[in-house]
């Protein structure tokens, strides 16, 4: 497949970009990064997820080389001259290409890359396989509301659950589970839904951000508080939550059944919410071209 690739303002084909040796991207993972899911060659949820890039952005004093509404404007324009309908935008910028020193460049002009890749469209609602969960130690950073590029120890934790068997892992500190190597955790309990803050060792999902609206609109109360081990085990069921995966039901964690070992009402009521959101913005945005 024939991909394309914005790079520095160029766009060229995927496999002819490149980028420096001495990029602080690739020498210290200096950078940041969005994932951005495209429905039909729409963005969805483009602007928040361009304020998250600011957000993480400021958090490590990086410069970015767009502001919002030229990079909003660049993506917009890219979208159809790939053949990418259902996918995603992979976005990445760096703190720039300089000899090597732990210490900023000055005068560094920012990297900044984008490229679109197909996905396979996520399954309707409750119709997908269950996620299988394996815990693993939180052994990450404590800024986890900075979506940066250094991901090694979220990479570790994913490669140790799928080698145990399972899909995704589930991090645990203190007898308190967090996150997922790629995506946010929920527990249903009873009519409520409840999820670790935001912060230090919570990224703050825009899906998550998307489901508390959605749990809003339909009454469903959303909680946010640190969850223990024990009480995510004996929940009536567990979901997770990514740009990519949407909204992924919990069959099993570590080994045991999660619940009655189906999709449960809760998460097909909030999945199937998800995917009338999904419908109504993408279809705005169409209507505002
Ligand atoms: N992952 N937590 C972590 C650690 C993540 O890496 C992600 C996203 C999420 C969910 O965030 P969002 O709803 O904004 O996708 C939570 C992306 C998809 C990735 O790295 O591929």
């Amino acid at each position: 497949m024939n991909e394309l690739i914005w790079l520095n303002g160029d766009v060229m084909p995927l496999a002819d970009a490149h980028v420096g040796v001495e990029d602080r991207g690739f020498q210290f993972a200096d950078g940041v990064y969005e994932v951005i899911r495209l429905y039909d060659g729409r963005p969805f949820t483009l602007r928040e997820h361009l304020e998250r890039l600011e957000r993480s952005a400021a958090g490590i004093r990086m410069k970015l080389a767009l502001d919002r509404a030229g990079l909003t404007g660049e993506i917009l324009r890219f979208i159809p001259r790939t053949s990418v309908r259902d996918g995603m935008i992979y976005l990445q910028s760096t703190r720039g290409c300089s000899a090597r020193n732990h210490l900023f460049p000055k005068d560094c002009p920012p990297t900044l890359l984008f490229y679109a890749r197909h996905l396979a469209p996520v399954d309707a609602p409750g119709e997908a396989e269950g996620v299988k969960l394996h815990t693993e130690p939180d052994e990450r950073w404590k800024r986890w509301w900075v979506k940066a590029t250094a991901l090694l120890a979220n990479v570790l934790a994913k490669n140790e659950a799928v080698a145990a068997g399972a899909d995704e892992a589930v991090f645990l500190e203190g007898g308190v589970v967090t996150e997922c190597s790629a995506s946010n955790l929920f527990i249903v309990r009873g009519s409520k839904v409840i999820t670790h803050p935001v912060g230090p060792k919570v990224l703050p999902g825009i899906t998550r951000l998307v489901l508390f609206q959605i749990a809003a609109e339909l009454g469903v109360e959303m909680i946010e508080r640190p969850v223990r081990f024990d009480e995510a085990m004996s929940a009536d069921g567990v979901f997770i939550t990514s740009t990519t995966r949407e909204i992924g039901w919990v069959k099993s964690w570590d080994g045991r059944t999660v619940g009655d070992g189906t999709c449960g009402a809760m998460t097909l009521r909030l999945h199937k919410a998800l995917r009338e959101r999904v419908l109504r913005d993408t279809d705005a945005l169409v209507g505002a071209a």
